[in-house]
């Protein structure tokens, strides 16, 4: 990922803020209208508040991997354990980008859903990667 591109998924986040409540909503439906299999994973968590906080935390961690390599990691074996998937991590991803996309209409240009894609395979992989190399 280049600076340019960490700047746009950044700013194009920064802009879901005032309307956290309503992108979360939609990535949940978005979500589970791709796979229903994954609801009962997000039974504690109907609204997605702890899921729009965690993507807080790496969307701002792009620019400072040091500070979210390790949480990344441990939350890829957690993953692992809870029987997340790497199939599992495309629809999250996919979700995620459309529902940007949604909200966010012509401002979502196509370097900016690269940039997206990019930032979001960069923290999956480390996840995975991770999850890969725990034997349990
Ligand atoms: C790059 C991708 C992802 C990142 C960075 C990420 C990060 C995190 C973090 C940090 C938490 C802890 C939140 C908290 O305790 O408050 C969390 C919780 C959770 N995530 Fe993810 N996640 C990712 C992908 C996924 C995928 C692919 C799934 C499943 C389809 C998933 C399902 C969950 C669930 C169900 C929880 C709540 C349960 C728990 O904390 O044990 N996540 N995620």
């Amino acid at each position: 990922m280049t600076p340019e591109q960490i700047k746009l998924v950044q700013q194009s986040f920064n802009k879901t803020v005032p309307i956290t409540e309503k992108v979360a909503k939609k990535f949940l439906t978005m979500l589970f209208a791709i796979d229903p299999k994954l609801k009962p994973l997000f039974a504690d968590d109907p609204k997605g508040k702890r899921l729009m906080a965690t993507f807080t935390t790496f969307v701002k961690g792009l620019s400072k991997m040091d500070s979210i390599n390790g949480i990344a990691q441990q939350m890829g074996v957690r993953f692992k354990r809870m029987g997340i998937r790497m199939d599992d991590y495309m629809t999250i991803g996919a979700a995620l980008i459309e529902t940007l996309a949604f909200f966010q209409k012509d401002d979502f240009t196509p370097s900016i859903r690269q940039a997206w894609i990019e930032g979001y395979g960069v923290i999956a992989s480390i996840m995975i990667r991770a999850a890969n190399e725990q034997s349990i």
